[in-house]
Formats: C-alpha cells, structure tokens, sequence
C-alpha cells in the first residue's frame, strides 16, 4: 500500500496519518472515490474527478483542488508498478470542532493506493430491509457516511451472499451498497434511473454508452421475473448474480457475458493519467 496526504507520500503508509478532530472521522463529512488500476495506470480517472467534485460540492466542501489529486494519484501510482489495484481518493470537511458544524480549517485530502484481487466470476445478491432514501440530502453522493452499507452489507454476507440490495422509499429497485443493477426482463436490459437515489456509477454509466439498456424505476419485486441479473461497479467490473435471495438464477447469463465482452474489449480505451 501507499498512501499520500495533503500533500506528502507517507513513508509508512500504515503510520497515523489523520488528526483525530478530522470531521471525516468525526461525524463522516467527507466523500470519496475508489479507481480501478490496471497496470499501473488508473481507469476513468476523469470521470472518477468529475463525480469526486459533485459529490464535494453536494456535501458544500469547498472547490476541489483537482491538481492536487492528480498529484497524489501520481505519487502513490510511482513507477507503475501495481498490476491490479485500487485508488482510494478521501476528501473531509478536515480538522473540526467535535459536533456537526464545521471548522475553519482546509480539507484534508488523502489518496492511497492498494492491491485489488481480481472479483469472482458470479455472486449473490441479499435485498435487505433498509430503505435507501432517494430524497436524503445525501442522496446520489458518494460520501463517507457508509455505515449503513457496512451495516446491509454485513446483513447479506451472514446470509451467505457478497452484496446487499437496497430499495428505496418508494419500493423501487435501487442499487448495491457498492454497486449498481442491471436486470433482464423479457429480453430487455434494464437499470434504475438515477432519480431512484443511486449513485451514478462510473461502470453503470459506461456500460450504459457502450452496450446499452433502459433505465427505469420499477417495484424492486420485478427482479422476481428477471432471466438474468448482474452487478457493475469498479471493483466488479460486470458480474454476473447467481441467486438472488433464495432464488437461484443462470449466470452468467447471455446478456451478462455479452455485456462483459464489451467491457474487456473496451476498458484499455480509458486506461491512463
Ligand atoms: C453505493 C454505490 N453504488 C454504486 C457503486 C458503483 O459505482 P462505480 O461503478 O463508480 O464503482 C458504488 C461504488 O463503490 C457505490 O458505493
């Protein structure tokens, strides 16, 4: 791992590093972006920017120094040397009085690197009884306020599956604690509008441009009649979901494998700094 902080590559990157007033540690103010690395370069890091800098101006952080970013992105890059890895970027609302309200002191801005096993071919997928709420004030964003997806996401894994599903307010399908859904039914590819309070996935977005499919808000008890179901997210790529609850499903089925063809073929296009 290497990690690099307001400006500094740590020379330990397991030392301590963020004070512990930090209003990211505090009270989770702070939002985030995790980038896949392929060969020592990193994938979509425009876009992974882009929604970095929307999910800071959601939380009314202040403008994102992006220069500084890339420089920490290049500094735990170094000579290129991970073959496979993630990128973890952290921006906080930084060193704080210890309730709510912010303090007068700039972000803190951390980027770490880390080695990132490639995922399994299929999974399985538990909805839980959490409703996402797509009319929060943090809906669509992605901050460090997670707790609820550390709590789902420990829900589905004790029931025997890698990802937890949420629905939101309205009943309607949403996403994974740190994915998006695509799901067929009769013959057509489908995924939540952004309007369901989903994040806008990088991986959703570009399998979206670059295979296709319908967004649309549906009852999340359609999936009950989906053929096939599968995952995208950074870290999954496009995985297929073999059971979903107590519902055992073909996977990875013909859309899914298809999908997935695309997106090998296609990903070296956005490979680079
Ligand atoms: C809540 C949530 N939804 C969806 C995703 C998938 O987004 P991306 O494709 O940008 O990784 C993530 C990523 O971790 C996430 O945290």
């Amino acid at each position: 791992m290497r990690a690099w902080i307001d400006g500094e590559l740590l020379p330990d990157p397991t030392a301590p590093a963020v004070r512990i007033s930090d209003h990211g540690f505090t009270v989770g103010d702070g939002v985030f972006e995790a980038v896949k690395v392929v060969d020592g370069l990193p994938f979509a890091l425009e876009r992974h920017l882009r929604r970095l800098a929307r999910s800071a101006a959601g939380l009314g952080l202040p403008d994102l120094d992006q220069a500084a970013v890339r420089r920490g992105v290049a500094a735990v890059l170094g000579d290129g040397e991970l073959a496979l890895g993630r990128l973890r970027i952290t921006v906080t609302g930084g060193p704080a009085p210890l309730g709510s309200g912010r303090g007068d002191a700039p972000p803190t801005l951390a980027v770490v690197a880390d080695e990132l096993a490639p995922a399994a071919a299929t999974t399985r997928v538990a909805t839980v009884p959490w409703p996402r709420n797509e009319r929060g004030a943090l809906a669509g964003l992605k901050t460090t306020s997670y707790a609820e997806n550390v709590v789902a996401l420990a829900e589905a894994q004790r029931r025997g599956a890698t990802e937890a599903v949420f629905a939101n307010l309205a009943g309607h399908l949403c996403e994974g604690t740190g994915s998006n859904v695509f799901y067929v039914v009769d013959g057509e590819l489908r995924t939540p509008t952004l309007a369901s309070g989903c994040l806008a996935g990088v991986t959703r977005g570009l399998v979206l441009e670059w295979y296709g499919g319908v967004e649309v808000d549906e009852p999340i008890e359609v999936v009950r009649g989906a053929s096939e179901v599968f995952l995208v997210s950074t870290t999954r790529d496009v995985q297929g979901v073999s059971a979903w609850d107590d519902r055992e499903l073909p996977a990875p089925g013909p859309v899914t494998t298809e999908a997935a063809a695309v997106w090998a073929k296609r990903e070296p296009e956005l490979l680079g700094l």
